[in-house]
């Protein structure tokens, strides 16, 4: 495919028994590009994550990541080609500082770049500091940390900013986005906060009912009548 498209999924499936959670999802985003994955609860969006980054395997379907087949790859795997996603707030061991658990998500990476990671998070001084112990704030930071060891050329987010109060992530939205833009991440980005989605994002993707119900820009996605009543409501 295009050697411009950084991680692609190509008619992807999922069915649990014989609901057809996704029924031939193609996605495709470019380089560098930062996609909003939108659409009401159901949709399909965490389930698309969990195929791309490898947690669901085995279901028709390809993902291409910079245009090579990794659909039999594991998700460690996959990590190791530059694919990461970000690790659910459950994923954190309470027990051990930050900078410990940093250690631990970058075995699977060469060089990790912890320090640097840390300092473009805000998180160097809370490097030993028990994640027990920092704020809920913090603690999504440094969820999005953990994705980000080892510089990864894409990155899965599903609601980084959840629970997060509107100023925090409106935060965490601007560090994507400079980060994105001086490392050169890709970035799919699931979020229900449409102000983070439409400031940040180059493209939008809107799932419905397990299928593509629009993709486009920005503008595009925030004019389509069918997204208006399918998501969007009135207000957008
Ligand atoms: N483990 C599961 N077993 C059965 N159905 C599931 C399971 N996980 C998700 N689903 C269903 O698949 C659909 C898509 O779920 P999900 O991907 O979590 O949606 P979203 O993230 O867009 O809210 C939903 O109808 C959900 O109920
Ligand atoms: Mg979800």
């Amino acid at each position: 495919m295009s050697a411009s498209i950084a991680i692609q999924g190509l008619g992807v499936e999922r069915r649990y028994g014989g609901f057809r959670a996704l029924k031939g999802v193609d996605i495709a985003v470019k380089r560098g590009e930062i996609r909003g994955l939108i659409g009401p609860n159901g949709a399909g969006k965490s389930t698309l994550i969990d195929v791309l980054s490898g947690r669901v395997r085995g279901q028709p379907g390809k993902v291409l990541l910079d245009g090579k087949d990794i659909s039999a790859l594991k998700p460690q795997e996959r990590r190791r080609l530059g694919l990461a996603r970000s690790f659910q707030r459950t994923n954190i061991f309470p027990a051990l500082s930050v900078e410990q658990q940093l250690r631990i998500a970058s075995w699977a990476v060469t060089d990790a770049g912890i320090e640097e990671v840390m300092a473009e998070l805000n998180l160097t001084a809370l490097a030993r500091t028990p994640a027990a112990e920092i704020s809920y704030g913090d603690q999504r930071r440094l969820d999005l940390a953990l994705a980000l060891v080892g510089r990864p050329s894409v990155l899965l987010l599903d609601e980084p900013a959840a629970g997060l109060t509107v100023e925090e992530s409106h935060g965490l939205a601007t560090i994507l986005r400079d980060l994105a833009n001086r490392w050169n991440v890709t970035v799919l980005l699931v979020e229900h906060d449409m102000q983070v989605v439409f400031s940040i994002c180059d493209g939008i993707t809107v799932l419905h009912l397990g299928q593509t119900l629009a993709e486009g820009g920005v503008a595009e996605i925030r004019a389509d009548k069918r997204v208006v009543t399918a998501y969007l409501g009135t207000e957008a």
